[in-house]
Protein backbone atom coordinates (compact mmCIF):
# COMPACT_ATOMS: atom_id res chain seq x y z
CA UNK A 1 0.00 0.00 0.00
CA UNK A 2 1.49 3.36 -0.99
CA UNK A 3 2.58 5.03 2.54
CA UNK A 4 0.18 8.06 2.43
CA UNK A 5 0.60 11.29 4.52
CA UNK A 6 0.14 11.07 8.41
CA UNK A 7 -2.34 13.85 9.19
CA UNK A 8 -2.35 15.46 12.83
CA UNK A 9 -4.48 17.76 14.50
CA UNK A 10 -3.04 20.72 16.34
CA UNK A 11 -4.56 24.19 18.22
CA UNK A 12 -4.34 27.19 15.69
CA UNK A 13 -0.38 28.31 15.51
CA UNK A 14 2.30 29.19 13.34
CA UNK A 15 4.86 26.37 11.33
CA UNK A 16 8.50 27.22 11.32
CA UNK A 17 9.08 25.66 8.01
CA UNK A 18 7.29 23.29 4.91
CA UNK A 19 3.59 25.23 3.58
CA UNK A 20 1.18 27.12 5.29
CA UNK A 21 -2.40 26.67 3.50
CA UNK A 22 -5.57 29.30 4.28
CA UNK A 23 -8.24 29.82 3.35
CA UNK A 24 -10.44 33.06 2.25
CA UNK A 25 -13.66 34.07 0.47
CA UNK A 26 -14.37 35.61 -2.25
CA UNK A 27 -14.15 38.74 -1.30
CA UNK A 28 -10.84 37.74 -0.13
CA UNK A 29 -11.47 38.13 3.50
CA UNK A 30 -9.31 35.40 5.81
CA UNK A 31 -10.44 34.05 9.25
CA UNK A 32 -9.67 35.83 12.38
CA UNK A 33 -6.69 33.03 14.05
CA UNK A 34 -5.84 33.21 10.45
CA UNK A 35 -4.92 36.74 10.36
CA UNK A 36 -3.61 36.73 13.82
CA UNK A 37 -1.45 33.78 12.62
CA UNK A 38 0.13 35.60 9.34
CA UNK A 39 0.25 39.11 11.21
CA UNK A 40 2.11 41.95 8.46
CA UNK A 41 1.76 39.31 5.92
CA UNK A 42 -2.04 39.35 5.87
CA UNK A 43 -1.60 42.72 3.97
CA UNK A 44 1.13 41.04 1.42
CA UNK A 45 -2.25 38.57 0.51
CA UNK A 46 -4.36 41.24 -0.55
CA UNK A 47 -1.38 42.73 -2.69
CA UNK A 48 -0.37 39.18 -4.08
CA UNK A 49 -3.93 38.48 -4.96
CA UNK A 50 -4.34 42.13 -6.83
CA UNK A 51 -1.27 41.35 -8.84
CA UNK A 52 -2.69 37.83 -9.53
CA UNK A 53 -6.17 38.83 -10.30
CA UNK A 54 -6.87 36.24 -7.62
CA UNK A 55 -10.78 36.85 -6.51
CA UNK A 56 -11.14 33.86 -3.67
CA UNK A 57 -13.35 31.86 -6.09
CA UNK A 58 -14.07 28.37 -5.14
CA UNK A 59 -11.58 26.23 -6.54
CA UNK A 60 -8.86 28.98 -7.21
CA UNK A 61 -4.98 29.30 -5.50
CA UNK A 62 -2.98 32.18 -4.81
CA UNK A 63 0.59 31.31 -4.05
CA UNK A 64 2.75 33.50 -2.31
CA UNK A 65 6.52 32.27 -2.38
CA UNK A 66 9.21 33.04 0.69
CA UNK A 67 6.22 34.95 2.07
CA UNK A 68 7.60 38.05 4.01
CA UNK A 69 8.12 38.16 7.65
CA UNK A 70 7.24 34.23 7.35
CA UNK A 71 9.31 31.40 8.12
CA UNK A 72 7.26 29.02 5.66
CA UNK A 73 8.79 28.39 2.38
CA UNK A 74 5.19 28.65 0.41
CA UNK A 75 1.92 30.59 1.09
CA UNK A 76 -1.17 29.49 -0.49
CA UNK A 77 -4.16 31.18 -0.16
CA UNK A 78 -7.14 28.78 -1.24
CA UNK A 79 -10.29 30.04 -2.14
CA UNK A 80 -14.15 28.84 -0.61
CA UNK A 81 -15.92 31.18 -2.98
CA UNK A 82 -19.27 31.64 -0.67
CA UNK A 83 -18.38 29.47 2.25
CA UNK A 84 -22.19 28.94 3.44
CA UNK A 85 -22.84 27.62 0.18
CA UNK A 86 -20.43 24.34 1.31
CA UNK A 87 -21.58 21.05 1.54
CA UNK A 88 -19.53 18.04 3.13
CA UNK A 89 -18.35 17.02 -0.66
CA UNK A 90 -17.26 20.47 -0.98
CA UNK A 91 -14.63 20.13 1.87
CA UNK A 92 -13.30 16.47 0.51
CA UNK A 93 -12.74 18.60 -2.47
CA UNK A 94 -11.02 21.44 -0.59
CA UNK A 95 -8.96 18.81 0.81
CA UNK A 96 -8.33 17.56 -2.61
CA UNK A 97 -6.81 20.80 -3.88
CA UNK A 98 -5.37 21.60 -0.82
CA UNK A 99 -2.88 18.54 -1.03
CA UNK A 100 -2.05 19.15 -4.57
CA UNK A 101 -0.91 22.45 -3.53
CA UNK A 102 2.15 20.51 -1.90
CA UNK A 103 5.05 20.05 -3.51
CA UNK A 104 6.05 16.83 -4.18
CA UNK A 105 9.22 16.18 -1.98
CA UNK A 106 7.60 18.62 0.61
CA UNK A 107 7.79 17.02 4.38
CA UNK A 108 5.50 19.40 6.03
CA UNK A 109 2.24 21.04 5.60
CA UNK A 110 0.21 23.02 8.21
CA UNK A 111 -3.73 23.39 7.05
CA UNK A 112 -5.81 26.33 9.08
CA UNK A 113 -9.12 24.90 9.25
CA UNK A 114 -10.93 28.30 9.45
CA UNK A 115 -13.44 30.01 6.98
CA UNK A 116 -13.50 33.56 6.79
CA UNK A 117 -16.51 33.81 9.29
CA UNK A 118 -15.45 30.65 12.10
CA UNK A 119 -13.53 27.95 12.50
CA UNK A 120 -14.33 24.58 10.53
CA UNK A 121 -17.12 22.21 12.26
CA UNK A 122 -15.00 18.49 13.53
CA UNK A 123 -17.41 17.28 10.03
CA UNK A 124 -16.15 20.02 7.99
CA UNK A 125 -12.54 19.30 9.01
CA UNK A 126 -12.26 15.32 8.55
CA UNK A 127 -13.90 15.75 5.10
CA UNK A 128 -11.03 18.09 4.27
CA UNK A 129 -8.50 15.37 6.05
CA UNK A 130 -10.47 12.62 3.98
CA UNK A 131 -9.81 15.17 0.65
CA UNK A 132 -6.13 15.33 1.20
CA UNK A 133 -5.76 11.77 1.79
CA UNK A 134 -7.79 10.34 -1.15
CA UNK A 135 -5.66 13.36 -3.47
CA UNK A 136 -2.36 12.22 -2.19
CA UNK A 137 -2.91 8.20 -2.82
CA UNK A 138 -0.31 6.74 -5.74
CA UNK A 139 -0.35 3.31 -6.90
CA UNK A 140 3.56 3.09 -7.90
CA UNK A 141 4.53 0.17 -5.70
CA UNK A 142 6.03 -1.62 -8.80
CA UNK A 143 8.13 1.52 -10.07
CA UNK A 144 11.16 1.03 -9.14
CA UNK A 145 12.56 4.43 -10.23
CA UNK A 146 10.87 6.96 -9.45
CA UNK A 147 10.28 10.32 -11.29
CA UNK A 148 10.16 13.50 -9.00
CA UNK A 149 7.32 15.15 -10.61
CA UNK A 150 5.13 12.02 -10.30
CA UNK A 151 6.35 11.07 -6.75
CA UNK A 152 3.44 11.03 -4.38
CA UNK A 153 4.29 13.25 -1.19
CA UNK A 154 6.03 10.48 1.02
CA UNK A 155 6.83 11.07 4.66
CA UNK A 156 4.71 13.90 4.61
CA UNK A 157 3.49 15.02 7.91
CA UNK A 158 0.14 17.59 7.84
CA UNK A 159 -0.92 18.81 10.97
CA UNK A 160 -4.14 20.81 10.55
CA UNK A 161 -4.95 23.78 13.14
CA UNK A 162 -8.24 23.43 14.78
CA UNK A 163 -10.17 24.78 17.47
CA UNK A 164 -11.01 21.62 18.79
CA UNK A 165 -7.92 19.28 18.24
CA UNK A 166 -9.08 16.61 20.89
CA UNK A 167 -12.91 15.78 19.54
CA UNK A 168 -10.98 16.10 15.71
CA UNK A 169 -8.34 13.32 16.76
CA UNK A 170 -11.74 11.14 18.32
CA UNK A 171 -13.86 12.10 14.88
CA UNK A 172 -10.80 11.71 12.90
CA UNK A 173 -9.81 7.89 14.20
CA UNK A 174 -13.18 6.76 13.38
CA UNK A 175 -13.84 8.89 10.22
CA UNK A 176 -10.06 8.31 8.83
CA UNK A 177 -10.99 5.10 8.30
CA UNK A 178 -12.81 6.00 5.36
CA UNK A 179 -9.66 7.15 3.61
CA UNK A 180 -8.23 3.68 4.42
CA UNK A 181 -11.22 2.02 2.71
CA UNK A 182 -10.70 4.00 -0.31
CA UNK A 183 -7.07 3.46 -0.35
CA UNK A 184 -7.67 -0.51 0.19
CA UNK A 185 -10.97 -0.46 -3.00
CA UNK A 186 -8.32 1.51 -5.29
CA UNK A 187 -4.98 -0.83 -4.36
CA UNK A 188 -6.58 -3.71 -5.22
CA UNK A 189 -8.48 -2.62 -8.32
CA UNK A 190 -5.18 -1.20 -9.37
CA UNK A 191 -2.95 -4.49 -8.86
CA UNK A 192 -2.68 -6.90 -11.85
CA UNK A 193 -3.78 -10.32 -11.97
CA UNK A 194 -1.18 -12.39 -11.65
CA UNK A 195 -0.73 -10.74 -8.65
CA UNK A 196 -4.64 -10.77 -7.78
CA UNK A 197 -6.00 -13.42 -8.61
CA UNK A 198 -9.10 -15.37 -6.70
CA UNK A 199 -7.37 -16.86 -3.36
CA UNK A 200 -5.10 -13.90 -3.66
CA UNK A 201 -7.82 -11.44 -3.40
CA UNK A 202 -9.92 -13.72 -0.84
CA UNK A 203 -6.46 -13.64 1.82
CA UNK A 204 -6.51 -9.86 1.67
CA UNK A 205 -10.85 -9.71 2.08
CA UNK A 206 -9.55 -11.80 4.97
CA UNK A 207 -7.55 -9.29 6.44
CA UNK A 208 -10.55 -7.56 7.96
CA UNK A 209 -10.69 -9.67 10.53
CA UNK A 210 -8.28 -7.71 12.38
CA UNK A 211 -11.21 -4.74 12.50
CA UNK A 212 -13.61 -7.37 13.81
CA UNK A 213 -15.29 -8.16 10.59
CA UNK A 214 -16.05 -12.34 10.43
CA UNK A 215 -15.13 -13.60 7.07
CA UNK A 216 -16.22 -17.14 5.30
CA UNK A 217 -13.78 -18.88 2.18
CA UNK A 218 -15.32 -20.87 0.18
CA UNK A 219 -13.97 -23.03 -2.14
CA UNK A 220 -14.85 -24.57 -4.90
CA UNK A 221 -16.09 -28.10 -3.59
CA UNK A 222 -18.21 -26.00 -1.27
CA UNK A 223 -19.46 -24.36 -3.91
CA UNK A 224 -19.94 -27.16 -5.85
CA UNK A 225 -22.05 -28.90 -2.64
CA UNK A 226 -24.08 -25.94 -2.67
CA UNK A 227 -24.97 -26.08 -6.84
CA UNK A 228 -23.32 -23.00 -7.78
CA UNK A 229 -22.25 -23.87 -11.60
CA UNK A 230 -23.16 -20.35 -13.20
CA UNK A 231 -20.49 -19.23 -10.82
CA UNK A 232 -17.92 -22.25 -11.06
CA UNK A 233 -18.85 -22.64 -15.20
CA UNK A 234 -16.80 -19.38 -15.50
CA UNK A 235 -13.71 -19.71 -13.61
CA UNK A 236 -13.43 -23.44 -15.16
CA UNK A 237 -11.20 -22.40 -18.07
CA UNK A 238 -8.56 -20.80 -15.14
CA UNK A 239 -5.56 -22.22 -13.37
CA UNK A 240 -6.80 -20.17 -10.87
CA UNK A 241 -9.79 -21.86 -8.85
CA UNK A 242 -12.57 -19.75 -7.69
CA UNK A 243 -13.91 -18.03 -4.25
CA UNK A 244 -17.15 -16.95 -3.04
CA UNK A 245 -15.94 -14.55 0.82
CA UNK A 246 -18.64 -14.00 2.59
CA UNK A 247 -17.94 -10.77 5.33
CA UNK A 248 -20.06 -10.16 8.22
CA UNK A 249 -19.96 -6.89 10.15
CA UNK A 250 -22.18 -7.23 13.27
CA UNK A 251 -23.01 -3.49 14.65
CA UNK A 252 -26.44 -3.64 15.68
CA UNK A 253 -28.87 -6.22 17.40
CA UNK A 254 -28.37 -9.44 16.50
CA UNK A 255 -31.68 -10.32 14.95
CA UNK A 256 -31.93 -7.19 12.91
CA UNK A 257 -32.07 -8.41 8.94
CA UNK A 258 -28.52 -7.59 7.34
CA UNK A 259 -27.90 -4.92 4.40
CA UNK A 260 -26.69 -6.86 1.64
CA UNK A 261 -23.36 -6.14 -0.42
CA UNK A 262 -22.62 -8.18 -3.30
CA UNK A 263 -19.55 -7.67 -5.61
CA UNK A 264 -18.73 -8.80 -9.66
CA UNK A 265 -15.16 -10.10 -8.49
CA UNK A 266 -13.72 -11.09 -11.96
CA UNK A 267 -10.13 -10.80 -11.30
CA UNK A 268 -9.55 -11.12 -15.08
CA UNK A 269 -11.95 -11.29 -17.98
CA UNK A 270 -10.15 -12.35 -21.21
CA UNK A 271 -13.84 -13.31 -22.45
CA UNK A 272 -13.03 -16.59 -22.33
CA UNK A 273 -13.73 -18.54 -25.50
CA UNK A 274 -15.71 -15.81 -26.99
CA UNK A 275 -12.04 -13.76 -26.54
CA UNK A 276 -11.84 -9.65 -26.59
CA UNK A 277 -10.12 -8.13 -28.92
CA UNK A 278 -6.46 -7.38 -27.74
CA UNK A 279 -6.86 -3.34 -27.50
CA UNK A 280 -7.33 -2.10 -24.07
CA UNK A 281 -8.08 -5.68 -22.33
CA UNK A 282 -4.87 -4.80 -19.74
CA UNK A 283 -8.25 -2.82 -18.20
CA UNK A 284 -9.79 -6.13 -17.67
CA UNK A 285 -7.43 -6.40 -14.55
CA UNK A 286 -10.22 -4.05 -13.04
CA UNK A 287 -13.26 -6.27 -13.86
CA UNK A 288 -13.18 -7.21 -9.75
CA UNK A 289 -13.92 -3.61 -9.08
CA UNK A 290 -17.62 -4.39 -7.81
CA UNK A 291 -15.75 -7.17 -5.47
CA UNK A 292 -13.15 -4.40 -4.20
CA UNK A 293 -15.61 -1.96 -3.50
CA UNK A 294 -17.61 -3.98 -1.46
CA UNK A 295 -13.98 -5.19 0.39
CA UNK A 296 -13.68 -1.48 1.03
CA UNK A 297 -17.41 -0.98 2.26
CA UNK A 298 -16.88 -3.51 4.87
CA UNK A 299 -13.61 -2.12 5.81
CA UNK A 300 -15.32 1.59 6.32
CA UNK A 301 -18.13 0.33 8.04
CA UNK A 302 -16.14 -1.75 10.43
CA UNK A 303 -13.42 1.02 10.71
CA UNK A 304 -16.11 3.12 12.02
CA UNK A 305 -17.86 0.48 14.26
CA UNK A 306 -21.46 1.41 12.06
CA UNK A 307 -24.18 0.26 14.05
CA UNK A 308 -25.67 -1.80 11.59
CA UNK A 309 -25.79 -5.44 10.73
CA UNK A 310 -23.95 -5.94 6.85
CA UNK A 311 -23.03 -9.05 4.91
CA UNK A 312 -20.46 -8.23 2.10
CA UNK A 313 -20.17 -11.36 -0.51
CA UNK A 314 -17.99 -10.91 -3.50
CA UNK A 315 -17.89 -13.99 -6.76
CA UNK A 316 -14.01 -14.42 -7.12
CA UNK A 317 -13.40 -16.00 -10.76
CA UNK A 318 -10.96 -15.60 -13.53
CA UNK A 319 -12.69 -15.92 -16.96
CA UNK A 320 -10.31 -17.44 -19.04
CA UNK A 321 -9.93 -19.39 -22.69
CA UNK A 322 -8.88 -23.20 -22.47
CA UNK A 323 -8.98 -26.73 -22.87
CA UNK A 324 -11.12 -26.96 -20.06
CA UNK A 325 -13.32 -23.38 -20.29
CA UNK A 326 -16.99 -22.96 -21.01
CA UNK A 327 -17.89 -22.88 -24.33
CA UNK A 328 -21.21 -20.55 -26.30
CA UNK A 329 -24.10 -23.35 -26.39
CA UNK A 330 -23.24 -24.63 -22.97
CA UNK A 331 -25.88 -24.87 -20.25
CA UNK A 332 -25.87 -24.19 -16.72
CA UNK A 333 -27.81 -25.12 -13.44
CA UNK A 334 -27.97 -22.65 -11.18
CA UNK A 335 -28.10 -22.94 -7.50
CA UNK A 336 -31.69 -21.18 -7.88
CA UNK A 337 -32.38 -23.94 -10.30
CA UNK A 338 -33.10 -22.15 -13.31
CA UNK A 339 -30.80 -23.21 -16.11
CA UNK A 340 -28.90 -20.63 -18.70
CA UNK A 341 -27.69 -21.13 -22.03
CA UNK A 342 -24.45 -19.78 -22.30
CA UNK A 343 -24.57 -17.35 -26.09
CA UNK A 344 -20.81 -15.44 -25.32
CA UNK A 345 -18.87 -16.44 -23.07
CA UNK A 346 -17.55 -12.74 -22.17
CA UNK A 347 -21.14 -11.92 -20.73
CA UNK A 348 -19.65 -13.77 -17.76
CA UNK A 349 -20.19 -11.29 -14.84
CA UNK A 350 -24.05 -12.23 -14.49
CA UNK A 351 -23.18 -15.70 -14.06
CA UNK A 352 -21.50 -15.38 -10.88
CA UNK A 353 -23.58 -12.73 -9.53
CA UNK A 354 -26.49 -15.11 -10.49
CA UNK A 355 -25.78 -17.60 -7.74
CA UNK A 356 -24.21 -15.21 -5.14
CA UNK A 357 -27.57 -13.13 -5.45
CA UNK A 358 -29.49 -16.22 -5.05
CA UNK A 359 -27.32 -17.51 -2.07
CA UNK A 360 -27.34 -14.34 -0.20
CA UNK A 361 -31.18 -13.79 -0.64
CA UNK A 362 -32.53 -17.05 0.34
CA UNK A 363 -29.51 -17.23 3.28
CA UNK A 364 -29.45 -14.15 5.23
CA UNK A 365 -32.97 -12.47 4.48
CA UNK A 366 -31.61 -9.23 3.92
CA UNK A 367 -33.19 -6.23 4.26
CA UNK A 368 -31.93 -5.28 1.04
CA UNK A 369 -29.01 -6.25 -1.28
CA UNK A 370 -27.08 -3.92 -3.49
CA UNK A 371 -24.58 -5.39 -6.16
CA UNK A 372 -21.90 -3.61 -7.89
CA UNK A 373 -20.17 -5.15 -11.00
CA UNK A 374 -18.34 -3.58 -13.61
CA UNK A 375 -21.00 -5.53 -15.79
CA UNK A 376 -21.64 -3.90 -19.39
CA UNK A 377 -19.67 -1.62 -21.96
CA UNK A 378 -23.32 -1.00 -22.64
CA UNK A 379 -23.68 1.34 -19.67
CA UNK A 380 -20.38 3.18 -20.63
CA UNK A 381 -22.45 3.86 -23.67
CA UNK A 382 -25.04 5.33 -21.98
CA UNK A 383 -23.72 7.48 -19.50
CA UNK A 384 -19.97 7.80 -20.06
CA UNK A 385 -17.99 7.94 -16.75
CA UNK A 386 -20.26 10.33 -14.82
CA UNK A 387 -22.74 8.19 -13.37
CA UNK A 388 -23.19 4.31 -12.42
CA UNK A 389 -26.12 2.91 -13.66
CA UNK A 390 -28.92 2.13 -10.90
CA UNK A 391 -31.44 -0.57 -11.73
CA UNK A 392 -33.58 -0.84 -8.79
CA UNK A 393 -37.09 -3.05 -8.53
CA UNK A 394 -37.83 -0.80 -4.89
CA UNK A 395 -38.32 2.93 -5.67
CA UNK A 396 -37.99 3.89 -2.05
CA UNK A 397 -34.17 2.31 -2.11
CA UNK A 398 -33.44 4.19 -5.10
CA UNK A 399 -34.02 7.44 -3.87
CA UNK A 400 -31.64 7.38 -1.00
CA UNK A 401 -29.18 6.11 -3.25
CA UNK A 402 -29.63 8.91 -5.55
CA UNK A 403 -29.32 10.96 -2.65
CA UNK A 404 -26.69 9.38 -1.47
CA UNK A 405 -25.24 9.77 -4.43
CA UNK A 406 -25.35 13.63 -4.86
CA UNK A 407 -24.28 13.68 -0.99
CA UNK A 408 -21.19 12.03 -2.12
CA UNK A 409 -20.12 13.32 -5.06
CA UNK A 410 -20.43 9.35 -6.51
CA UNK A 411 -23.44 9.53 -8.73
CA UNK A 412 -26.08 7.46 -10.14
CA UNK A 413 -29.01 7.22 -12.71
CA UNK A 414 -31.60 5.24 -12.70
CA UNK A 415 -31.92 2.95 -15.49
CA UNK A 416 -35.57 1.09 -16.66
CA UNK A 417 -36.60 -2.84 -16.08
CA UNK A 418 -39.49 -4.14 -17.45
CA UNK A 419 -41.12 -7.41 -19.02
CA UNK A 420 -40.12 -6.06 -22.73
CA UNK A 421 -36.82 -6.33 -21.27
CA UNK A 422 -36.77 -9.39 -19.52
CA UNK A 423 -38.53 -11.57 -22.62
CA UNK A 424 -34.93 -10.75 -24.65
CA UNK A 425 -33.40 -13.08 -22.58
CA UNK A 426 -35.80 -16.22 -23.43
CA UNK A 427 -34.25 -18.87 -24.74
CA UNK A 428 -34.49 -21.68 -27.24
CA UNK A 429 -33.30 -24.30 -24.94
CA UNK A 430 -32.61 -23.24 -21.87
CA UNK A 431 -34.69 -20.78 -18.81
CA UNK A 432 -32.93 -17.68 -20.03
CA UNK A 433 -29.94 -17.25 -22.36
CA UNK A 434 -26.71 -14.81 -21.00
CA UNK A 435 -26.88 -11.95 -23.52
CA UNK A 436 -30.31 -10.37 -25.14
CA UNK A 437 -28.46 -8.65 -28.02
CA UNK A 438 -26.98 -5.75 -29.76
CA UNK A 439 -29.90 -3.15 -27.98
CA UNK A 440 -30.14 -2.18 -24.40
CA UNK A 441 -27.27 -4.27 -22.97
CA UNK A 442 -26.82 -2.95 -19.70
CA UNK A 443 -30.49 -3.21 -19.34
CA UNK A 444 -30.72 -7.06 -20.34
CA UNK A 445 -27.75 -7.71 -18.06
CA UNK A 446 -29.99 -6.37 -15.34
CA UNK A 447 -32.81 -8.55 -16.17
CA UNK A 448 -30.73 -11.79 -15.99
CA UNK A 449 -29.64 -10.39 -12.31
CA UNK A 450 -33.33 -9.48 -11.67
CA UNK A 451 -34.70 -13.38 -12.23
CA UNK A 452 -32.18 -13.87 -9.32
CA UNK A 453 -33.12 -11.68 -6.70
CA UNK A 454 -36.67 -13.03 -5.91
CA UNK A 455 -38.64 -10.08 -4.05
CA UNK A 456 -35.52 -8.80 -1.96
CA UNK A 457 -35.23 -5.13 -2.05
CA UNK A 458 -32.31 -5.30 -5.03
CA UNK A 459 -30.24 -2.55 -6.92
CA UNK A 460 -27.70 -3.31 -8.97
CA UNK A 461 -25.10 -0.64 -9.71
CA UNK A 462 -23.20 -0.81 -13.39
CA UNK A 463 -20.32 0.69 -12.37
CA UNK A 464 -17.97 0.02 -15.93
CA UNK A 465 -17.62 3.54 -16.70
CA UNK A 466 -16.91 4.92 -13.01
CA UNK A 467 -14.81 2.48 -11.53
CA UNK A 468 -11.55 2.01 -14.11
CA UNK A 469 -10.07 4.47 -15.86
CA UNK A 470 -11.58 6.83 -13.70
CA UNK A 471 -12.32 10.15 -14.35
CA UNK A 472 -9.05 12.32 -13.31
CA UNK A 473 -10.38 14.46 -10.31
CA UNK A 474 -9.17 16.79 -7.39
CA UNK A 475 -9.28 13.52 -5.35
CA UNK A 476 -8.61 10.94 -7.38
CA UNK A 477 -5.19 11.15 -9.71
CA UNK A 478 -5.05 7.17 -10.10
CA UNK A 479 -6.62 4.98 -12.94
CA UNK A 480 -9.17 3.57 -10.09
CA UNK A 481 -10.89 6.15 -7.62
CA UNK A 482 -12.35 3.34 -5.90
CA UNK A 483 -15.98 4.39 -6.65
CA UNK A 484 -18.82 3.49 -4.53
CA UNK A 485 -17.23 3.07 -0.81
CA UNK A 486 -18.19 6.88 -0.03
CA UNK A 487 -21.61 6.41 -1.87
CA UNK A 488 -22.73 3.06 0.13
CA UNK A 489 -20.67 4.12 3.65
CA UNK A 490 -23.33 7.39 3.16
CA UNK A 491 -26.01 5.50 2.11
CA UNK A 492 -25.65 3.64 5.47
CA UNK A 493 -24.81 6.37 7.33
CA UNK A 494 -27.72 8.62 6.19
CA UNK A 495 -30.69 5.79 6.24
CA UNK A 496 -30.01 2.79 8.25
CA UNK A 497 -28.49 3.83 11.52
CA UNK A 498 -30.86 4.47 13.89
N1 LIG B 1 -16.25 -6.82 -17.95
C1 LIG B 1 -16.98 -6.61 -19.15
C2 LIG B 1 -17.60 -5.22 -19.23
C3 LIG B 1 -16.65 -4.06 -19.23
C4 LIG B 1 -16.20 -3.51 -20.41
C5 LIG B 1 -16.24 -3.49 -18.04
C6 LIG B 1 -15.33 -2.45 -20.40
C7 LIG B 1 -15.37 -2.40 -18.02
C8 LIG B 1 -14.92 -1.88 -19.21
C9 LIG B 1 -18.10 -7.64 -19.27
O1 LIG B 1 -17.82 -8.89 -18.73
C10 LIG B 1 -18.36 -7.86 -20.72
O2 LIG B 1 -17.49 -8.35 -21.38
N2 LIG B 1 -19.54 -7.47 -21.19
C11 LIG B 1 -19.90 -7.63 -22.55
C12 LIG B 1 -21.25 -8.28 -22.61
C13 LIG B 1 -21.63 -8.73 -23.99
C14 LIG B 1 -20.76 -9.88 -24.41
C15 LIG B 1 -23.09 -9.12 -23.97
C16 LIG B 1 -19.93 -6.24 -23.16
O3 LIG B 1 -20.34 -5.29 -22.50
O4 LIG B 1 -19.49 -6.10 -24.31
MN1 LIG C 1 -16.82 -10.16 -20.05
ZN1 LIG D 1 -16.47 -8.92 -17.20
Amino acid sequence: MAEGPTIGFSPFSMPSAGVLIVFCDDALKLGPATRGLLGPAAALVARAAAADRFKGKSGSALDLMVPGNLKVARLVVLGCGKPADMKRKDFVKLGGIAMGKVPSGATAATVVAELPNKAMTIEQTTALALGMRLRAYTFDRYKTKRKEEDEAPRGLKVDIGVADPAHTRAAWNARGTLADAVVLTRDLINEPANVLYPAEFARRATALKRLGVAVDVLDVPAMKRLGMNALLGVGQGSAHDSRLVLMRWNGAKRDAPPLAFIGKGVCFDTGGISIKPAANMEDMKGDMAGAACVVGLMHALAGRKAKVNAIGAIGLVENMPDGKAQRPGDIVTTMAGQTIEIINTDAEGRLVLADVLHYVASKYKPKFMIDLATLTGAIMVALGQQYAGLFCNDDKLAERLAKAGEASGERVWRMPLGPEYDKMIDSKFADMKNTGGRWGGAITAAQLLARFVGKTPWAHLDIAGTALGSPQTETNKSWSAGWGVQLLDRLVEDYYER
